[in-house]
């Protein structure tokens, strides 16, 4: 039985997302690092994309069991970038997977965070804006990265809460 959604947050994009999940399913929600959850217990586990990593994640596979691992990010969700964060993160063939796109906000991070993403974002910009013509997916990353975007809505969850609903507890 799932006994908690676990998340780790920089920016407040994947607390958000939490909670949203947590009001859904009626699971309680708690923060990685003040869980005080019984070692090994089941949990639904939420954290953001560092460098294509899912923060926390480690931590998470290290004191729970993991029984679906969903990642926030601020890429446009698809199906390789999924089946690649899947490869990556998940330790365990009972985990299932789940990516959504969070958002980005600099006012929202801090210290190296915040140095790290303010390269990242102008990065990207630079590279943008030198192309000709830009994707749909493009624009909106471009403008995520100049204006800060939050794209925090309940029906990106609408993939977990199913599995939560018909598959969580039948394993
Ligand atoms: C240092 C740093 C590295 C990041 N690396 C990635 C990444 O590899 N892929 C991605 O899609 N987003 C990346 N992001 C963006 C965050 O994952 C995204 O903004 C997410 O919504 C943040 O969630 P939070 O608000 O819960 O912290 C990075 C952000 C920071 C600060």
């Amino acid at each position: 039985m799932i006994k908690a959604i676990v998340y780790t947050s920089a920016a407040g994009h994947t607390k958000e997302y939490a909670e949203l999940l947590g009001k859904k399913t009626g699971v309680k929600v708690v923060a990685l690092d003040e869980a005080d959850l019984e070692s090994g217990c089941e949990i639904i586990y939420m954290g953001w994309l560092f460098a294509g990593n899912i923060k926390g994640c480690a931590k998470a596979y290290k004191k729970y069991t993991v029984r679906a691992l969903c990642a926030v990010g601020m890429a446009p969700p698809s199906e390789t970038l999924t089946a690649n964060l899947s490869a990556k993160n998940v330790k365990d063939k009972h985990t299932a997977f789940f990516y959504v796109q969070g958002g980005f906000d600099l006012q929202k991070l801090s210290g190296l965070n915040k140095f790290i993403m303010s390269l990242k974002a102008k990065s990207i910009r630079k590279n943008l804006e030198a192309k000709d013509s830009l994707s749909p997916e493009e624009k909106s990353v471009l403008k995520m990265v100049s204006e800060g975007v939050s794209v925090v809505q309940e029906s990106n969850l609408a993939g977990i809460t199913e599995w939560y609903r018909t598959k969580a507890e039948n394993i």
